[in-house]
């Protein structure tokens, strides 16, 4: 029996980040000074994007997103049911209709063919979609090249939901993110790759959305001289659009730094982690791996195994109550949104709409995957997910 507890996903956080953290404590800013821009710099550095706001949490980048790019009323916005909730909400904060597409039963991110019948369908009913948030589940990138021309050929724009897949690249591309899509999402989430505590961003190329991020993300205040109507005070400002306070502080910004330096090298863990794993469970005939496509890098922020509860003695809650006792926290992502009650209360989703993502959630169980995760841990962690699917 290990004496440490292994969940899904943890942090791992050292001196140097602990050293950056305190230095802007003992400084003159905790929020609104000039961490929050050098946080932002970096990140468009590391992710070939010429802009980027850093945010309190990858929920509000979402939000702000949605915002910027003008969602309302009557608009369909379309997501995959195997996701977090705020990939969804996000569409409900702005006011506009959500919709889902299956997940393709390989890679588990949005399936484009079914995408496309889909929008046909929408077009047969003289309706056309405003937007897909395409999610970058577990880390593997989706098939942006051809989400890419869907969104050209009928017009809706694109949002990355890239908080799974910071380090992840589509065709040798560690930009691909912003590259393909007019908005990406990031989160600093402790789970997450690099973490804020917690934090998120948006990132783009688009300077006119990136100039309404900036301004929504902090009450919708402007102090920039194209906008105003007037401009006779030193202290003027003006409000034209609802904002909110997403904004996040020097303090996580100086961490978000330090982390974003150690990246490359935590993505490289989670790879050999990943590996690990592949090598233990690609024989086991209860076990089905998470397949990677060829043409990417996948970034592990899960490692999504699937296990034939069908097919043993016992059920996944007793699973899971098995493996806490030996100190194995397991998870499940995702409950498919579509079949929360809000969704089919509100909606009218029910059982059999998705079933693809409806049967990879009955058998999906993420195990632990972080850096600070060691040979022998991972031994332990394997050994015991085998003992008990019997
Ligand atoms: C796919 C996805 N989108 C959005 C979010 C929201 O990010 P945050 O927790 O920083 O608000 C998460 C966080 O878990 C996520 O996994």
């Amino acid at each position: 029996m290990s004496n440490k507890v292994f969940s899904y996903g943890k942090q791992m956080i050292d001196e140097e980040d602990i050293k950056a953290v305190e230095e802007v404590l003992r400084s003159d800013w905790l929020t609104q000074g000039p961490k929050v821009k050098e946080f932002e710099s970096a990140l468009s550095n590391k992710f070939n994007s010429k802009f980027a706001s850093a945010v309190a949490n990858g929920t509000g980048s979402l939000h702000l997103i949605g915002l910027a790019l003008g969602w309302g009323k009557d608009d369909i916005i379309i997501t995959s049911p195997i996701t977090f909730l705020a990939s969804a909400n996000c569409i409900l904060y702005n006011n506009a209709t959500p919709d889902f597409v299956d997940i393709d039963k390989n890679y588990y991110t949005i399936d484009v063919n079914k995408l496309e019948e889909k929008i046909k369908s929408y077009r047969g009913q003289g309706k056309n979609i405003k937007a897909v948030v395409a999610v970058d589940y577990a880390g593997q990138p989706c098939d942006w090249k051809s989400l890419r021309t869907l969104a050209d050929k009928y017009e809706f724009q694109l949002v990355n939901d890239n908080c799974h897949a910071l380090g992840a690249t589509y065709k040798n591309d560690f930009g691909y993110a912003v590259k393909f899509a007019d908005a990406v999402n990031l989160s600093f989430h402790p789970v997450k790759h690099i973490t804020t505590g917690e934090g998120g961003a948006v990132l783009t190329n688009n300077i006119e959305l990136d100039e309404k991020i900036k301004i929504l993300r902090t009450h919708g205040i402007t102090k920039d001289e194209k906008y105003l109507e007037k401009n006779d005070e030193p202290w003027y400002y003006e409000m034209h659009q609802l904002g909110y306070n997403y904004r996040i502080t020097d303090f996580q910004s100086a961490l978000g730094i330090s982390q974003l330096n150690k990246l490359n090298e935590f993505v490289t863990k989670r790879r050999e982690i990943a590996k690990h794993y592949d090598n233990v469970f690609s024989n086991e005939e209860k076990f089905i791996i998470p397949e990677v496509n060829d043409n990417v890098e996948h970034a592990y922020h899960l490692y999504p195994l699937q296990i034939k509860f069908e097919e043993l003695e016992i059920n996944r809650k007793e699973y899971f109550k098995k493996l806490k006792e030996r100190n194995i926290l397991l998870q499940v992502h995702y409950i498919p949104v579509h079949l929360q009650p809000f969704y089919r209360k509100n909606f009218k989703f029910k059982e059999g709409d998705f079933t693809v993502a409806e049967k990879f959630y009955q058998r999906e169980v993420s195990i632990p995957i972080y850096p600070l995760l060691e040979d022998k841990d991972l031994e332990y962690i394997a050994e015991n997910l085998k003992e008990f699917a019997k």
